[in-house]
């Protein structure tokens, strides 16, 4: 039961031992693979640790990292606010329990029809970046709030989000005036530094370009209220990432320097930081292979690839971690791909990953940190492959019901 969650308050568990906790009742269950499992006590977990690091900022959830109606009715029932990317993510939100007033539509592209159905489910948030868009929005959700991206530069981040939204700060700033004589309300400015962003100093570019564009239209009456940190908080995949607390410091630091003591209201819309590190993906090796007698690498085929759940493997962008019951022995290097009869369905083969020698077919290969952009983005059905099976474990440690 998700009341089992709610109930205690309890110091956050760690990583690793989330982690021990799914593993032990992947071997006490022996499902069928590949599946995914995500432990929500740990999801509850990140969820009050983010708050604790960040006590200014208003949390919207970002739907899209795992929209599970297990994982959102229990974001919701412990006051969490969604960033939602559609209209289907914000009618499950609703269906989850979350109340209209918690949703934002972050999701700069969307049809006019979008805009008139999330608006009559109560949405009053949207986030715009071109004046098509802010069009749509003052005429289909008059009076609506509006937060409009700009671009982010730099970054570490694993997947930078280049120029598909957001837009440059002048086009900003003039958009955000024109909303303000459209009737809209003039919200804010967000910005996104990309996802899996290894720099903690990453925020500070997109936080001084907003204090910039708030002061412009501070200067002709028009006060912005709202800086949309947008997400981008890391998970703890393979080659680790910064602690979430040097994050909360140097945002911090940022908006100390740009606003002074003048905070403006801040929204952070955490996906992967809240989930990813709350689900272990069991996997079962299908095929151990060698390509030439010389090459020392051994190619292991598993039961998941990029189709069927590791999607974020494309580029190898995420370098997941993995575990076996045969760690411990002598490892050598793989090439590790997924089980369709699609060429781009590799996983690793510039980045190294050593498994055990004795690694066989049949043997289970527990990939780690894979609450996050996982089952949602399984295909329905590529080469036959059905979706993610997904089970959620409350804090008896077996399935919530
Ligand atoms: C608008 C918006 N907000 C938040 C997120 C969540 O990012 P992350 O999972 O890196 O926290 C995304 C991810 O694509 C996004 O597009």
């Amino acid at each position: 039961m998700i009341e089992d969650v709610l109930v205690a308050d309890p110091p956050a568990d760690s990583v690793d031992a989330v982690r021990h906790r799914l593993r032990a009742f992947l071997d006490r269950h022996r499902p069928p693979t590949p599946c995914l499992v995500v432990d929500l006590p740990a999801v509850a977990d990140r969820y009050r640790l983010l708050r604790r690091l960040f006590p200014a900022a208003v949390l919207h959830y970002a739907v899209k990292a795992n929209p599970a109606p297990e994982v959102v009715g229990l974001l919701a029932a412990l006051g969490a606010s969604f960033d939602v990317a559609g209209v289907a993510e914000a009618e499950l939100c609703l269906r989850a329990g979350a109340p209209a007033d918690r949703l934002s539509y972050g999701n700069t592209v969307k049809k006019a029809s979008d805009v008139v159905r999330a608006h009559a489910l109560g949405v009053r948030v949207f986030t715009v970046d071109s004046e098509a868009d802010l069009l749509n929005v003052a005429a289909l959700a008059p009076g609506a709030d509006v937060l409009c991206r700009v671009f982010a530069f730099p970054t570490a981040a694993r997947s930078a989000f280049g120029r598909k939204f957001g837009c440059e700060p002048d086009l900003a700033a003039a958009l955000l005036h024109r909303a303000h004589r459209l009737g809209l309300r003039a919200r804010g400015v967000s910005f996104h530094v990309g996802t899996q962003q290894l720099d903690p100093r990453a925020w500070e570019h997109g936080i001084a370009t907003a204090a910039r564009i708030m002061a412009t239209l501070a200067a002709s009456g028009v006060h912005l209220t709202t800086l949309d940190l947008g997400g981008g908080l890391p998970a703890g995949y393979r080659d680790g990432a910064p602690p979430l607390a040097d994050y909360a410091t140097a945002i911090g630091e940022s908006l100390d320097r740009h606003f002074g003591s003048a905070w403006p209201e801040v929204v952070l819309e955490p996906g992967r930081a809240v989930v990813a590190d709350a689900g272990v993906l069991r996997t079962e090796v299908v095929l151990v292979s060698r390509k030439s007698y010389e090459d020392r690498h051994r190619w292991v085929y598993l039961d998941v690839g990029r189709h069927n759940g590791l999607t974020e493997t494309e580029d190898e962008f995420i370098t997941y971690a993995l575990a076996t019951a045969r760690d411990g022995g002598p490892v050598g290097p793989v090439v590790l791909a997924g089980p369709t009869c699609d060429g781009d369905d590799v996983l690793y083969e510039r980045n190294t990953y050593h498994l055990p020698l004795d690694l066989a077919p049949g043997d289970l290969v527990d990939v780690l940190a894979t609450g996050a952009y996982t089952a949602s983005c399984a295909t329905v059905g590529f080469n036959g492959f059905p979706p993610l099976p997904t089970t959620h474990l409350g804090a008896s440690g077996e399935p919530v019901r």
